[in-house]
C-alpha cells in the first residue's frame, strides 16, 4: 500500500479515499458524544464557530445544525481534497453561506474574524505543541468565548471479554503505530494539563466509551478501516498485523469473526470532551 504525502510528513492516517470514507464512518459513530460535548460546552444557535481540522466536515456539520441559519461556521484543514469533499457535503445537505471551509495549515492560519467558539475532535493529538496551538487560537475568541475539544484515549489494555486475542492485538497495534510516530494514543486523558499549559482556565471534562455487543457494531469496520489507514506506516515502524490478517477488505469480516465467535463484548475507545471559558 503506497505512503500519502501527508503520512509522509508525518500525519499517521494520512489522506486517501479510503480514510475519507473512514472518516465518515468515524463521524457517524462519534456524533452523539460530539452533540453532547458541544451542547455542554455552551454552544447554542447564533453562534460562530471555528472547526480545527475539519477534515470532511462532519463536526461543521454537526455545529452549524446547533447554531442553525443565524449561525455562522468555519471549518480549517490542510486537507484540499478533504475540504472539498465538505464543501459539497454541505451544499448537499442544503447549508448555505454560513457554513464554509478553508484549505490551511492550522500553525498557519489567521483571520480579522472573531468567533464566538472554536472547537475540534481528533486533532490537538497530531499537534507538535498542541497547548501552543489552543493558545494561538484563543486570540480569534471573542471574551466570554467557548474552546471545545473532543479527543480519544485508546490505550485501554485487552478491551475484550471473554478475551478475543486478534481484537486486543489489533486494539495493541493501533496504539503502537500512533506512539511510533509521536502521536500520543491516549491523548484525551491530557486535555485538563494541556488546557492549563495554554493558560486557560481548567476544563470541565466529561468521559464516555462506547460498547461493541453484536456483529452489526459499528467498532468493528470503524478498528479494520483505521487499521487499513495506517498500514502504510507499520512496516516503517517494525510493526505488522497479527498473523493471518492483511490490510485489504478481508479485515473486517475477520475481526468481526474473532469477537463474535468468543460472543465478546468489547470496550471502545475512549471519548473525552473538554471545554472552558476565555476570560
Ligand atoms: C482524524 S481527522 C478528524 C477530522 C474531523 N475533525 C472529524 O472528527 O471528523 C484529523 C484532521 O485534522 C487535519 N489536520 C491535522 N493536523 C492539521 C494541521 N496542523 N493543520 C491543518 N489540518 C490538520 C487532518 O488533515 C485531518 O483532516
Amino acid at each position: 500500500m503506497d505512503e500519502h504525502p501527508t503520512q509522509a510528513a508525518g500525519y499517521v492516517l494520512g489522506a486517501t479515499d479510503l480514510e475519507h470514507q473512514r472518516l465518515m464512518l468515524q463521524g457517524r459513530i462519534l456524533r452523539p458524544a460530539t452533540e453532547r460535548f458541544l451542547r455542554l460546552s455552551g454552544l447554542t444557535p447564533g453562534m460562530s464557530v471555528l472547526d480545527l481540522g475539519s477534515g470532511m466536515g462532519d463536526v461543521s456539520l454537526l455545529a452549524a445544525e446547533i447554531v442553525g441559519p443565524r449561525g455562522r461556521v468555519l471549518g480549517v484543514d490542510r486537507d484540499p481534497v478533504a475540504t472539498e469533499k465538505a464543501r459539497g457535503r454541505a451544499r448537499s445537505e442544503g447549508f448555505g453561506t454560513g457554513l464554509g471551509f478553508e484549505v490551511a495549515e492550522l500553525d498557519e492560519f489567521d483571520t480579522a474574524e472573531r468567533f464566538d467558539a472554536v472547537v475540534g475532535r481528533y486533532v490537538l493529538l497530531y499537534q507538535k505543541d498542541p497547548a501552543d496551538l489552543l493558545r494561538r487560537f484563543t486570540r480569534f475568541l471573542r471574551p466570554g468565548g467557548i474552546l471545545m475539544f473532543h479527543e480519544v484515549d485508546f490505550t485501554g489494555h485487552n478491551p475484550s471479554w471473554p478475551p478475543s486475542p486478534l481484537w486486543d492485538a489489533c486494539n495493541q497495534l493501533l496504539s503502537d503505530v500512533y506512539l511510533a510516530t509521536g502521536t500520543p494514543p491516549d491523548f484525551g486523558r491530557r486535555l485538563n494539563r494541556t488546557f492549563l499549559d495554554a493558560g486557560l482556565p481548567a476544563p470541565g471534562v466529561v468521559c464516555e466509551a462506547l460498547v461493541a455487543t453484536g456483529p452489526h457494531s459499528p467498532l468493528v469496520p470503524w478498528l479494520a478501516y483505521t487499521l487499513r489507514s495506517v498500514a502504510p506506516v507499520l512496516a516503517q515502524a517494525g510493526l505488522s498485523l497479527p498473523e493471518g490478517l492483511t490490510a485489504d477488505d478481508t479485515l473486517p469480516q475477520r475481526l468481526a469473526e474473532a469477537v463474535w465467535e468468543q460472543g465478546s463484548q468489547v470496550l471502545g475507545a475512549l471519548q473525552y470532551g473538554a471545554w472552558t471559558r476565555v476570560p
